[in-house]
């Protein structure tokens, strides 16, 4: 490739003579990555298309330069970039000297990769410079396997991983320029939180739709941008119909038990295919399936799952109307609160529980090897049927696990009821998202 076009290619991704548009900071990843960088790890960036991995890698880089790191000790390079005629190891070496011969870094220089699953062997590259203490290296993509899944293998313990998702409730929060920052002013903020609360639940949190208008719009393409682009071309699959009625069925189902078997009957799709449509899904991170609890390692396996959706505004426009689900998009943000926590921390596994007499809980946290807390998510406490059955059934494993509290959230109640000497919190969901030790 001709050095006159990378180092256009460079000039439009990096901030060495200007400043390149990073939006609203999200100081929750940038704290992660800033702990990460003072090991010697690869750090890497994973997360579902558009939940704003880039933003975030020239965030870092901007708090680099804030920092005192000169400016050209930082190469960015995105390598969706058309331009880019050839990507194998050869380009990346090519990159990485034209980098050192213009710009000619003094001391050990960042690379930032983005989307790195372009590159053919990306791996092998990467882990020589790694190896060779080169460079501090970042890299991001949105697929989980062709990034850090096969990456463990290579690089076994050398490297670190961040998932980002949408935004959390704080952060949407933040984007909505609501100041939480002095907890006292929470109190005269309800109602403007409340309300808040109803368009995050209507149309998640991906950060162009929380920022933009046509809503609806934005979300329709992520859904066919992720499903063409990462899907259907890279796996180069002929089945296309089939893996969009798959998708659109679990869009439709989140928060439900669901089996292979099942919705090979339901939608006529072999188990095999189902099977492996639903790993190509959970792989680009558009859903999620969470386990039953077991102590037995078959029967966890055995078990339906449940599955949850990456946004709840990509389930309402691709799945169901938004009106008459609350109770289930609830769950699925719960989940989501959940899901971000245990995937930064590795002893946090979660899971859904549920006895021989079909009694459930929706969320089981294990801390190490015992279970620390049980949650469920009741829309309609209101209803005294509804009401009794979610608590009994949490009480049921409180018991279980010798647990002493459980929770229930809810939309609007609150409370605190003592039920055959243990304890059951009732809290509504935006207390909840807004607590800092949940
Ligand atoms: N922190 C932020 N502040 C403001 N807007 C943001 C932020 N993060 C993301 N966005 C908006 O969302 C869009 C997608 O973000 P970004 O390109 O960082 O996502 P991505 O995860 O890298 O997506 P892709 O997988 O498609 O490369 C941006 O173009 C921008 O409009
Ligand atoms: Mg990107």
């Amino acid at each position: 490739m001709d050095k006159n076009e990378i180092i256009k290619i460079f000039g439009d991704w990096n901030l060495w003579d200007k400043d390149l548009n990073t939006g609203i900071n999200r100081p929750y990843y940038l704290n992660k990555i800033k702990s990460f960088h003072e090991s010697s790890h690869i750090i890497v960036i994973t997360g579902a298309r558009r939940s704003g991995k880039s933003f975030i890698m020239r965030q870092t880089a901007k708090a680099l330069i804030k920092g005192g790191i000169r400016k050209n000790n930082i190469l960015m390079v995105n390598f969706e970039d058309p331009r880019f005629v050839e990507l194998n190891t050869k380009t990346l070496q090519q990159v990485y000297d034209v980098y050192l011969e213009f710009l000619n870094p003094q001391e050990k220089p960042y690379l930032f990769l983005d989307e790195i699953q372009e590159v053919k062997e990306w791996e092998k590259w990467v882990r020589t410079i790694h190896e060779l203490d080169k460079a501090k290296i970042i890299i991001s993509g949105s697929n989980a396997k062709l990034l850090s899944r096969e990456l463990s293998t290579l690089l076994t313990g050398r490297h670190l991983d961040l998932v980002i998702f949408p935004l959390s409730f704080k952060e949407f929060l933040k984007f909505k320029n609501v100041d939480l920052s002095k907890r006292f002013e929470i109190v005269n903020k309800e109602i403007e939180i409340k309300r808040l609360l109803r368009e995050y639940i209507e149309f998640g949190s991906f950060p162009e739709v929380v920022l933009g208008g046509e809503k609806r719009q934005i979300l329709l393409n992520y859904f066919e941008d992720i499903l063409n682009k990462d899907i259907v071309r890279r796996f180069k699959i002929r089945k296309s119909k089939e893996l969009i009625s798959l998708a659109k069925f679990y869009l439709g189902n989140i928060s439900s038990l669901i089996t292979f078997s099942s919705l090979e009957r339901t939608l006529n799709i072999s188990v095999d295919t189902v099977e492996k449509f639903s790993g190509y899904l959970e792989d680009t991170f558009i859903l999620f399936f969470l386990k039953r609890f077991s102590y037995k390692f078959r029967e966890q396996e055995k078990s339906p799952r449940k599955v949850y959706a990456i946004d709840v505004g990509l389930a309402n426009t691709v799945g169901f109307r938004f009106s008459q689900n609350m109770g289930r998009l609830a769950e699925n943000l719960v989940f989501l609160e959940l899901k971000r926590k245990e995937m930064l921390a590795s002893n946090l596994e979660l899971y859904y529980w549920k006895d021989a007499n079909h009694r459930e809980v929706d969320f089981l946290i294990k801390e190490d090897l015992k279970v620390r807390q049980l949650i469920q998510v009741c829309w309609e406490v209101n209803r005294p049927e509804t009401k009794n059955r979610e608590s009994r059934s949490l009480l049921k494993a409180m018991k279980e696990f010798n647990l002493e509290e459980g929770l229930i959230i809810t939309d609007d109640y609150k409370a605190e009821e003592n039920i055959q000497g243990k304890k059951i919190n009732y809290i509504p969901l935006w207390e909840w998202y807004l607590k800092e030790d949940k």
